[in-house]
């Protein structure tokens, strides 16, 4: 028997059945013993063609399908009438897949979870003493100073770096960038990431970083338990990592703590720190999750920003012409500007629609829930798919091209379930807000000075390495206005 709120979605969703349908009843490839679909995503190009195969998948079997991968299992959702039905019914504490070699570092050294891996109740409390600083558009945009400090010598260095206007690895630099932005908010220190000598704290932190998240996939999809036993290469490289993270992390913690002086407006995590009832343990790994949530997943998003507004000319003048009107030449642009800015918006969204950082997210039912024509069971792991989504005609009109006159309200609406780069619901990214205003902030910057033009027009291959990233230096260059 449905549920009063099963009947409102049956009318607002086409794909929701009077009586929904068990599990086992929605389709999907081919499931052998044992290895499930495995072989057939490995010929389909392995895990770092994930997201083309899953989109493939949407394509063949529609709008929801259940795929198992070993032993793992999963329903994949990419429908924007699904993903509100999901977001209507949830409860107070939505559940992401676990990420078990960060728990089990936390274990291993008897540290707190952060926002990335806690559940329940703890993950609500820690969630609430951030929530109001960093998901207020009027606390974020106080942020603007701090961000531009950061933007003045990355828009500088690009200007000294690069050979006839190319960058040698710009995803690094980017990395760099954000790196120390996020840096400069969270601990109020500058580590001097973008001078051209670089200091050995700084660079040591880095490589922790990017050592901490290239070992972790490997013990998403083999046993953790197996490597912490066996010591393996990956487990010690993993865990030497988070030592030197938390290690750099908690010492500038400790110093923003001591300062108990009066807090500046921009200080975003001050009064958190202070006034909070969270504990220290808490706040150290909260705030290095904080930092390591932001790091590539912004440069990632500026890189295919930079590279959309590369291919596309007649969008970047348009921009310019936008920036031109709204921020004066002897003026920098900030957080009060990018209110009057529509297109520049518009530019953003439509990169991370076309070219999107984090392919997918995930839910961990945790109770029963109808879904579009099925009956789900707790404990049922989803992903929800923004790559997908994005990509469907279905839902954006000439989807392969960049277009980001779609997002102005003169031309329609667009389903808000149907673009969620940045997750859904009470889980969303707590980031957002600042994620946005430094990638808006960046592109006025960058945008203003440099004019980024395409060095080639071969299209570019995407692989899945956590991140959607492209397989070859981006082909692109900047050249003083
Ligand atoms: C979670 C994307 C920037 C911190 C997430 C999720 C996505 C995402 C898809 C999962 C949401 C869900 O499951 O519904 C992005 C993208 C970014 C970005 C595309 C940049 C363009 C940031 C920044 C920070 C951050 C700057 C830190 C200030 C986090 C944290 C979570 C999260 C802590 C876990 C939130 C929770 O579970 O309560 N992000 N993010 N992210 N992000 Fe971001």
């Amino acid at each position: 028997v449905l549920e009063e709120k099963d009947a409102v979605e049956a009318a607002r969703c086409p794909h929701a059945a009077s009586t929904a349908h068990s599990l086992e009843a929605i389709p999907g490839p081919t499931n052998w013993p044992l290895v499930g679909s495995l072989v057939e995503l490995l010929r389909k190009g392995g895990l770092t063609r994930q997201h083309e195969a899953l989109v493939d998948y949407h394509k063949k079997f529609g709008k929801i399908f259940r795929l198992k991968l070993g032993s793992f299992e999963s329903v994949h959702i990419g429908a924007p009438c699904l993903l509100e039905s999901l977001y209507r019914k949830e409860g107070n504490y939505p559940q992401r897949l676990e990420i078990k070699p960060w728990t089990a570092y936390r274990d291993l050294r008897d540290e707190a979870y952060g926002l990335l891996i806690l559940e329940g109740k703890d993950w609500q409390r820690v969630r609430s003493a951030f929530q109001q600083k960093l998901m207020k558009p009027t606390e974020v945009v106080k942020l603007d100073r701090k961000i531009n400090e950061v933007l003045v010598d990355f828009v500088g260095r690009i200007g000294k770096v690069n050979v006839s206007g190319k960058i040698e690895d710009l995803y690094f630099e980017l990395n760099k960038w954000s790196f120390e932005t996020i840096c400069l908010v969270l601990y109020d220190k500058r580590f001097g990431l973008l001078q051209e000598k670089v200091n050995e704290e700084a660079m040591n932190f880095i490589t922790a970083v990017k050592t901490m998240m290239s070992t972790f996939g490997m013990m998403m999809v083999t046993p953790v338990e197996l490597h912490k036993s066996l010591n393996t290469k990956t487990w010690q490289d993993h865990t030497a990592a988070w030592d030197r993270i938390f290690s750099t992390a908690k010492v500038y913690i400790d110093k923003k703590l001591k300062r108990n002086t009066m807090r500046a407006d921009d200080d975003l995590i001050g009064d958190i720190l202070h006034q909070s009832c969270l504990s220290k343990k808490e706040l150290y790994a909260a705030i290095t999750e904080l930092q390591i949530g932001g790091v590539e997943t912004t440069a990632n998003s500026m890189l295919w920003a930079i590279f959309n507004l590369s291919r596309n000319p007649g969008a970047q003048r348009k921009l310019l012409e936008e920036i031109r009107e709204v921020v004066a030449p002897d003026q920098d642009p900030c957080g009060e500007h990018i209110k009057s800015m529509p297109y520049l918006k518009a530019c953003l969204k439509e990169s991370m629609r076309l070219s999107p950082s984090v392919p997918f997210t995930s839910r961990t039912l945790d109770k029963d829930t109808v879904l579009g024509d099925y009956a789900i069971p707790k404990g049922t792991v989803l992903m929800i798919n923004s790559h997908a989504l994005g990509s469907n005609e279905e839902y954006f009109d000439d989807g392969k091209q960049f277009k980001p006159e779609r997002w102005l309200r003169e031309h329609g609406t667009i389903n808000p379930f149907a673009h969620v780069p940045f997750g859904i619901g009470k889980r969303m990214c707590i980031g957002r807000r600042l994620a946005e205003l430094q990638l808006q902030l960046a592109m006025c910057w960058l945008v203003r000075d440099y004019e980024i033009v395409a060095t080639d027009n071969e299209p570019l291959d995407v692989i899945h390495s956590g991140l959607l990233v492209p397989n070859r230096e981006l082909p692109v260059a900047f050249i003083k206005r």
